[in-house]
């Protein structure tokens, strides 16, 4: 039922953005997306200069925002470096469709990953068919003037504290120890910074940030009274930060077909100027360097190969998959009761064995959507197109194929005891 209603979801937004015919995706786009993310094999991969290059000039050069004329940029430093070079809409308020593409044709982002994540971008802090990627903005620029905002008004990326946004990011502060959960804390950028090293593939350099990784977590136990980990912010999205950089942001070459991200290219895509270790950080600024090489070509960063990555760091800190937070002192970090948050499902001993995590994380996240009133959708359903269909297949293959203990709902009381829950439960940009 839940899956259904995801998949529909996704076809009513699809079928929807069509109606937008500046802002839709073509059938033959959304095929060969689609042909990318299914082709499971891993095949030996190469470097294709040609194929890989991305523009950053004519109409995807750099072009900072403009805050005063309402141009939004937010915690996601991939999402503010596209929107910049109009990989994704200069004012950083797009469609799923569009920042599907956009992320896809940037970084090589697998159309069932960048799918995933911009479902839950459009639901939770958006109008269901589109997001900021920033704060709140005015209705006009959304399709249907944000009458499906499903959880209150819109509030963009940056107002979707416990939502989407979490805390542990890698340079964003804790919101309650920042008063912000969007701009960079220089100081954490230079930790990171120094935890990255030179000259290595990006899987060996992704092994190397896992003890910073468990150092960003430590500090927001040990100095964050209301940390809150929740099963998908902070499972599932906070580790983005971790591996997304690495893996998306570093330059490829024919030495490094899986990329290795250098220094100056990380802080290019960070928004940071100056020498180490004298950094500035301009907000908005992030920027993809010139002559710089995207993913290979078939070898696109799909869900199973993130969710690889969010496991590997959590086998070397087994702590980073603990679900809970303190509660209302530092150092006081209670897991949550599993078996009571799942209603017997899941337990804390068999979280970690066979696919119970990534079964756990995504069924969570599915149950936190709100419930679509199908019935209503139902008649617009019935135009789905067969080239929207084989998009929406993508997404419902991975959630359906895992052999998953049923979820069938979280029992969202038993976070009522973590003050950075309680007040923040339907996401927020400030306390
Ligand atoms: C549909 C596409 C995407 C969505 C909806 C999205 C959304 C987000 C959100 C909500 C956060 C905040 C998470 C947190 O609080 O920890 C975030 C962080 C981040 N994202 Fe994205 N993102 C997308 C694509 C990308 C891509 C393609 C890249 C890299 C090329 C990227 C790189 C990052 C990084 C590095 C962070 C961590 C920032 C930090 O704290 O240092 N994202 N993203
Ligand atoms: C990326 O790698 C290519 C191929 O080795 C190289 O020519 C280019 O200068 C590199 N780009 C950046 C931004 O480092």
């Amino acid at each position: 039922m839940k899956t259904s209603s995801l998949v529909c979801l996704l076809a009513f937004a699809i079928t929807e953005v069509s109606a937008f015919p500046s802002i839709a995706l073509d059938a033959a786009k959304i095929e060969a997306l689609t042909k990318q993310s299914t082709s499971i094999t891993k095949k030996a991969i190469g470097f294709d200069p040609v194929a890989q290059y991305v523009s950053t000039t004519g109409s995807h050069q750099f072009v900072p925002p403009n805050f005063a004329a309402g141009d939004q940029r937010g915690p996601c430093p991939g999402l503010n470096a596209a929107a910049n070079h109009g990989y994704i809409p200069h004012n950083g308020v797009g469609t799923m469709g569009q920042i599907i593409d956009g992320v896809n044709t940037a970084f090589g982002m697998a159309l069932d990953l960048g799918a995933f994540l911009a479902i839950y971008g459009a639901v939770f802090d958006g109008n269901l068919l589109g997001y900021s990627i920033g704060g709140p903005t005015t209705a006009s620029q959304l399709p249907l003037s944000n009458t499906l905002g499903l959880t209150g008004a819109p509030q963009g990326l940056s107002g979707s504290h416990n939502k989407y946004e979490s805390d542990v990011s890698p340079t964003r502060g804790d919101l309650y120890l920042y008063g912000n959960d969007y701009t960079v804390q220089v100081a954490q950028f230079k930790q990171y910074y120094e935890a990255l090293p030179d000259g290595l593939s990006a899987s060996a350099q992704y092994d190397a940030l896992a003890p910073f990784h468990n150092a960003r977590f430590q500090d927001s136990k040990n100095r964050n009274p209301n940390f809150f980990y929740s099963p998908f912010s902070g499972i599932l999205v906070s580790p983005a930060g971790y591996n997304f950089p690495v893996r998306m942001m570093s330059n490829k070459s024919a030495e490094f077909p899986e990329g290795s991200l250098d220094k100056e290219t990380f802080k290019s895509f960070f928004a940071i100027t100056g020498n180490y270790p004298n950094f500035k950080y301009h907000m908005g600024y992030e920027r993809i360097p010139d002559n710089w090489y995207k993913r290979a070509i078939g070898d696109e960063y799909t869900i199973p190969g993130f969710l690889a990555d969010v496991l590997n760091h959590v086998e070397k800190y087994p702590e980073l998959a603990s679900i809970g937070g303190n509660v209302g002192k530092v150092n006081t970090f209670a897991p949550v009761d599993i078996t009571a948050l799942t209603k017997g499902v899941f337990s804390s001993a068999n979280l970690l064995k066979g696919n119970n995590l990534e079964c756990f994380v995504l069924q969570s996240a599915e149950a936190a959507l709100p419930d679509i009133a199908i019935g209503t959708l139902g008649n617009l359903l019935g135009t789905v197109t067969s080239a929207t269909k084989p998009f929406s297949d993508a997404v419902a293959s991975r959630l359906a194929g895992l052999g998953c203990p049923k979820l069938a709902s979280l029992d969202k009381n038993q976070f009522n005891k973590y003050p950075g829950y309680a007040n923040c439960k339907d996401g927020c940009s400030h306390y």
